[in-house]
């Protein structure tokens, strides 16, 4: 299908009397809360925050696509009967700026809806990534006529003054060309899924940042240094002063705190200020496409980022992306994104996820690096952090038959459990009665507390199970959830659980029974009791390295 811009009034102006239509329905015939049956969106529940479908929480279980398998529905075919039997429902793809505007101001949706159309047939949402100015620092899906007019559309250069292959963030054409794009793309999904709801919400851009350099040296990117720092970002860190990250707060505090001055004078001279110039830049280029974005059609929109291996100095990595250290930075500079999301691929999952995870930014795993820890992984960000979701990269690659990757059979089996105690979660996300265990190298053994109870795991050795030594990693995990005082569910592989009790009076834990089972429907089917060997007679709670299972427990205390 073919769009071009000069049919948009006629289509706005339908839109708009059709909303006002609906308005009127709601008020006169009490239609029910507009937002239930609107897009999308966030809604807060206790501590958690939750995506919100067709008026229910929705948990991610998903997977993204390599990058390129999006460019042919042909090639996505004989994967989608695939993801339905893996327990995915939703796949994470690209929605290329190049393929979507080949010629400037004409549109070509026709992949866009055949995805579209795909995902609902087989019963899968999608969240889709604007592959728009940048994907990984670089501009390589940015359509030919922008590649191509350098005068037009200028490049980011590196410290000896030489163009790259990445469009600067300081410049305004660059931007409004970007925003003209994505607005059309969300115009478009609003008209073919304001109510179906398949897309879920939108990543915008692709890991931005600079490298080489720790900043752009383009003649406009040299201004904006030598200039002061905007008063927007001199307000948000007076205002978030005592809260503010430790590392920015640390080179604010060696220039005593200025409240102006250029960035240099406000923040020193060194790497750290070319990033913080890149990131505040970076997040105000987004901030502009993604609120043009969500103006014609809202869903909830976030960015990802590329991670800091140990050691690694600004330019070294994606410098100015959306990290841990430079949040208060973007969260100043793009307040209508909601929220920042790690890529993980190195370094360790539980440490990344906790410091993406704040009480300003829920956590969503979009990319995650496939491994045979991808199932434990999956439990920890989910039980944890009350995460939206999590999405192994390159999902159409993974084969879920055991015999050949059993990495791949892991995390089926993990998003089976998950999809059976997923209602079950989401009513207790944010409430305290969740927890997630995965194991590392460094953590062996971790304790988590529930009321009077506190539970011990340790994670199966794997030397029994393992074929080769490389594979004798300990890689347990699991979901615990509390469902009364004395009761719990404990789901996962790999783990021994043993009970304490927090209660001065009766200060020995014990257990009444545990029972392995099923959720069907949200309804709790008992398979066998597992008081005798299964739980060394009483002494501990065993989910072997070798299963996947759901088991329940019930705990007394005694003297
Ligand atoms: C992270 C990027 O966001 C993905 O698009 C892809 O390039 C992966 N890295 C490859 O590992």
């Amino acid at each position: 299908m073919i769009y071009i811009n000069h049919r948009r009034s006629l289509r706005e102006w339908a839109r708009r009397v059709a909303g006002v239509f609906y308005a009127v329905l709601v008020v006169v015939g009490g239609v029910g809360q507009a937002q239930e049956h609107g897009a999308p969106y966030l809604r807060k529940q206790g501590t958690a925050t939750q995506l919100i479908v067709d008026g229910q929480p929705f948990l991610i279980l998903g997977g993204e696509l390599g990058n390129s398998s999006a460019s042919s529905l042909e090639y996505l075919r004989p994967h989608w009967e695939k993801f339905q039997s893996m327990h995915i429902n939703t796949i994470l793809a690209p929605a290329y700026w190049e393929l979507i505007e080949p010629q400037e101001g004409r549109f070509d949706f026709s992949l866009v809806d055949g995805l579209i159309r795909d995902a609902r047939t087989h019963g899968i949402r999608l969240v889709l990534l604007w592959f728009g100015s940048w994907k990984n620092s670089m501009s390589c899906y940015v359509p030919a006529w922008v590649k191509k007019d350098v005068d037009r559309f200028p490049r980011a250069q590196d410290g000896n003054g030489r163009s790259m292959e990445m469009l600067t963030c300081f410049n305004r054409n660059n931007l409004e060309a970007d925003k003209n794009a994505f607005s059309a793309l969300m115009r478009h999904l609003r008209d073919v899924d304001g109510r179906e709801h398949t897309v879920l919400m939108i990543q915008v851009e692709n890991e931005v940042g600079m490298i080489p350099d720790a900043r752009d040296y383009c003649g406009e990117a040299t201004k904006a240094f030598q200039s002061a720092v905007p008063a927007e970002l001199m307000t948000y860190l007076q205002e978030h002063r005592v809260n503010l990250q430790p590392e920015l707060r640390a080179v604010w505090e060696k220039g005593g705190f200025k409240t102006s001055g250029t960035w240099e004078e406000v923040f020193g001279k060194g790497l750290h200020t070319d990033e913080i110039l890149m990131a505040w830049n970076y997040a105000r280029y987004v901030e502009e496409v993604t609120a043009a974005g969500k103006k014609e059609y809202g869903l909830p929109m976030y960015v990802n980022a590329a991670l800091i291996r140990a050691g690694y100095q600004p330019g070294q990595y994606p410098s100015g992306g959306p990290l841990p250290h430079l949040m208060d930075v973007w969260k100043a500079g793009a307040p209508s994104v909601d929220f920042l999301a790690p890529d993980i691929y190195h370094g360790s999952f539980v440490d990344w996820s906790s410091k993406f995870h704040r009480a300003d930014n829920p956590l969503f795993i979009p990319e995650a690096g496939f491994t045979h820890r991808s199932s434990a992984d999956a439990f920890y960000v989910i039980g944890q952090h009350d995460a939206i979701g999590f999405c192994p990269f390159s999902i159409e690659s993974i084969d879920p038959a055991r015999s050949i990757d059993p990495a791949g059979y892991r995390l089926v089996r993990s998003y089976d459990l998950l999809t059976q105690l997923a209602p079950i979660i989401l009513e207790k996300q944010g409430k305290g009665a969740l927890a997630g265990v995965s194991v590392e190298r460094s953590r062996l053994e971790t304790q988590v507390k529930f009321g009077e109870y506190v539970m011990t795991i340790s994670f199966e050795p794997l030397d029994r199970y393992a074929s080769k030594p490389a594979e004798a990693d300990p890689r347990g995990g699991g979901v615990i959830i509390q469902l009364g005082a004395d009761e719990f569910i404990v789901a996962g592989s790999g783990l021994i659980v043993t009970f304490q009790s927090l209660n001065p009076k009766r200060p020995l834990a014990g257990i009444l029974s545990i029972d392995e089972g099923a959720y069907e429907q949200g309804v709790w089917k008992p398979g066998r009791r597992l008081n005798g060997d299964q739980s060394h007679q009483g002494r501990h709670m065993r989910l072997p390295y070798g299963d996947f299972q759901i088991q329940r427990v019930t705990l007394y205390h005694y003297k």
